[in-house]
């Protein structure tokens, strides 16, 4: 990608054109966590429906970094971690995505020692790391900083981790994968109490039990992991294991569909995943039908019909969840009435309501959590800067809803989420560009 691409896009000006079907890509998140598993194994691990996206590359970097070898073929990727040996993170690479945090447990749990610096990614907030510092220690390992203070060094105990019985301060996502992992090959016994329970995490259990590691509570804020005695695990399956498709990227095509579409399929989903999201918009009018694996929404374009405004708070899963949040503020600036929007996970994700209050939304900021948005209001197109790959979609969304053209900066965000993005919405009607200054 181009440092300096942005995306140009015409609006449609309320009316609603869209049409087509549209597919989903691979569960970014679910494949960060998978594949930072593959570092459990002692030999090939094949995964399909991988999204291709440069988080991914930035994960099979940091793997190969480590020893281990992979191989890439579109969505399909093969990691090899028979001769994994360097628990030193290449130190560019972990900065700049949060989730190079997870390799964090494999690591430690394979070759004892782990030297990583902060993680960075997306800029939503303070994302501190206690649960996994916190979660080591309990498994008997010593945590330090080096000498230059740029990173932080854990060594596992003389032997291997520990099992230990482990309180999550916070329900972390990555801190429950990552602590999973590091259980799988622990000596004795994991008590892991209120874990999440997001469907990536479910996702991650299946995975490691597939490989023959045994664990109770999956689904449920406890989970058990009995330790594998610091023995890699090994591939069982016949097939490669099929990442689970996007939740959030299907969430936000619900929302452009409702707002632009006269007709959309959105193919290749998981509905049962979203089943709050999507209960939240049939209630405020969207004309939504799913399949089990596709979600329709048909006859959208009736003259006078208008949503209604809608209250959401932002909670670990089954709750709202957060990643939807941004595109549900742009649906309520098109809902008639006064909506509430209250981001409970991170403090820094409303901070896009203000560009879109410059696009003509009435807008107000109660506080660093919590938004009233007064619709509907006719959006015009504005210059964007994406603060966040999920903000970043967010616009996209509310520059085909508004008036005129509007031009998407910082589009290294979302190219970190959503796979052939342009593509799949030129093939729905979506009038966008990648411009290169
Ligand atoms: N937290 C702590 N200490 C920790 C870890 C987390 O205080 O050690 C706090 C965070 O600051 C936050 C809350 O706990 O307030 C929840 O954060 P969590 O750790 O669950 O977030 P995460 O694991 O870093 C994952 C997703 C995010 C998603 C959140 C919440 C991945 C790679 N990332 O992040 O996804 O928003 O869970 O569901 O799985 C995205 O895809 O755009 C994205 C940001």
């Amino acid at each position: 990608m181009h440092a300096t691409e942005s995306f140009r896009i015409e609006g449609i000006s309320g009316k609603k054109e869209l049409r087509g079907t549209i597919a989903v890509s691979g569960s970014k998140n679910e494949a960060l966590s998978l594949l930072a598993a593959a570092a459990l194994f002692n030999g090939k691990v094949p995964f399909s429906n991988v999204p291709v996206i440069s988080d991914i590359e930035k994960m099979t970097a940091l793997l190969r970094h480590a020893g281990a070898v992979t191989d890439e073929k579109g969505s399909a990727i093969t990691v090899d971690a028979a001769t994994i040996s360097n628990g030193r993170f290449d130190r560019e690479t972990a900065r700049a995505f949060r989730a190079s945090i997870i390799l964090t447990g494999p690591l430690l749990a394979r070759l004892g020692k782990v030297t990583f610096p902060p993680p960075g990614g997306c800029l939503i907030g303070k994302r501190p790391i206690d649960v996994f510092l916190s979660g080591y220690e309990r498994m008997g390992a010593r945590v330090c900083t080096t000498d230059d203070n740029e990173s932080f060094e854990i060594v596992a105990p003389e032997g291997g981790l520990r099992g230990a019985e482990i309180f999550f301060r916070v329900q972390s996502v990555t801190g429950t994968e990552a602590l999973l992992m590091a259980a799988s090959l622990a000596h004795g016994t994991s008590v892991l109490h209120n874990v999440a329970m997001e469907p990536e995490v479910t996702s991650l259990v299946r995975f490691l039990e597939s490989a023959g590691v045994e664990i109770h509570g999956i689904g449920t804020p406890i989970l058990t992991v009995v330790g594998n005695g610091g023995k890699a695990l090994s591939f069982r399956g016949e097939k490669p294991w099929t990442i689970t498709p996007d939740r959030i990227e299907t969430g936000s095509f619900v929302i452009l569909g409702a707002l632009c579409a006269e007709e959309l399929t959105i193919t290749n989903c998981d509905p049962s995943q979203l089943a709050l999201p999507l209960d939240i918009l049939k209630t405020c009018g969207v004309p939504i039908e799913t399949t089990p694996d596709s979600i329709r929404i048909r006859d959208n374009s009736k003259p006078n019909k208008s949503f209604s405004a809608l209250t959401i708070r932002t909670h670990e899963y089954p709750g709202f969840p957060t990643d939807l949040q941004a595109p549900f503020g742009i649906f309520a600036t098109q809902a008639t009435g006064e909506s509430v929007v209250e981001e409970m996970i991170f403090e820094g994700r409303l901070g896009y309501l203000e560009d879109i209050a410059r696009m003509g939304a009435n807008v107000a900021l109660a506080h660093v959590h919590k938004a009233i948005i007064q619709g509907p209001s006719s959006l015009s197109g504005r210059e964007l800067y994406s603060p966040d790959l999920r903000a970043g979609l967010a616009y996209i969304i509310a520059a085909c809803v508004a008036r005129g053209t509007s031009h998407i900066h910082n589009i290294h965000y979302i190219d970190r989420g959503y796979e052939r993005l342009e593509e799949k919405l030129r093939g729905i009607g979506v009038a966008i560009q990648r411009v290169k200054a």
